[in-house]
């Protein structure tokens, strides 16, 4: 099926347009909007202006599900204007969603500038350019990210201080929202580097899957209609709201709190080992 027949652009309440994957019937931006979402759940939330004018040398993020490129693109935009050096790495296993988005570029409105950049990198996969005082070395990774990250030979990328953690649903996507995977992701971080994970969903399965991969995780930013969000990171010095103990309560009686262990979706209450992990998770265990 061509690109044109696999996705569309949709029209939101406010006017704003976004990109929708026919194949897995999701909308990218569905609530407020490509940039509007990504600056409230990455910019703002990562605190990244403040972190980046505070960083020495090479800033390392990574965009899981670079998609349509709207997250990536936002953090560039919102950052231009301060000497820094990103260094930022994409995952997808498609770049459909980016070339669509491309022809669509004027009704989608936040390529503005990047245009040439970005016709480079979906020739090389990659891209090296100056903008203002910002410097930027943007590289792609092509393929399955739950079987990249699980591969611990795949060294050569530098770990990172943010992840911008943007999959399909976990009922639509469960693969991407698997406790193996975000074990394995958790591996990958540098301990000595602080780390943060911003995600749209605040689902108990979420959060307790982050917890049992070893993250400290807590409540995030409002974005549109979301009331909360989900930041995970290595050092509880990066989160606003640790999740604390009535929520742990609340986890414990919940029916819907066991991890995905397998890319299958599922609702499943907690099973006594894993709640054992959980109140002995270093998060919660001050708190017994
Ligand atoms: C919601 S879209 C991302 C939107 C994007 N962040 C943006 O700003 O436009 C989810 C993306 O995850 C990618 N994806 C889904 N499953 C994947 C997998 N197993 N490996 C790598 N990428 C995957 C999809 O191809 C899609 O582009």
């Amino acid at each position: 099926m061509p690109a044109a027949a696999r996705f569309q652009l949709v029209r939101l309440n406010n006017g704003i347009c976004s990109v929708r994957s026919l194949e897995d019937a999701e909308t990218f931006h569905p609530v407020v909007g490509p940039v509007a979402e990504a600056e409230a759940l990455y910019v703002r939330q990562l605190r990244l202006r403040e972190r980046l004018q505070n960083h020495p040398g090479e800033f390392v993020i990574w965009d899981v599900g670079l998609g349509a490129a709207a997250n990536a693109l936002t953090v560039l935009r919102a950052t231009r204007d301060l000497a820094c050096q990103i260094r930022l790495v994409s995952f997808d296993h498609k770049l459909e969603p980016l070339d669509f988005a491309l022809q669509h570029a004027a009704d989608l409105g936040y390529f503005g500038g990047y245009e040439n950049p970005l016709a480079e990198f979906l020739r090389a996969h990659r891209v090296e350019f100056q903008d203002g005082a910002q410097s930027v070395n943007w590289e792609l990774q092509l393929g399955d990210f739950p079987a990249w990250v699980a591969n611990p030979a795949a060294t050569s990328i530098p770990r990172p201080h943010a992840i911008l953690f943007d999959a399909y649903s976990p009922a639509r996507n469960p693969a991407m929202w698997t406790l193996p995977l975000f074990t394995h992701l958790f591996q990958r971080l540098d301990p000595q580097r602080a780390c943060a994970l911003p995600t749209y969903s605040r689902s108990t399965i979420l959060r307790v899957t982050l917890l049992l991969a070893g993250f400290f995780v807590g409540v995030g930013h409002a974005t549109g209609m979301k009331e909360e969000t989900t930041v995970a990171a290595n050092t509880l010095e990066l989160l606003a709201e640790p999740l604390n103990a009535r929520w742990l309560e609340r986890a414990l009686r919940s029916h819907s709190a066991e991890p995905l262990r397998e890319p299958v979706y599922s609702c499943a209450p907690l099973t006594p080992t894993t709640a054992e992990r959980l109140r002995q998770h270093p998060q919660f265990a001050a708190c017994q």
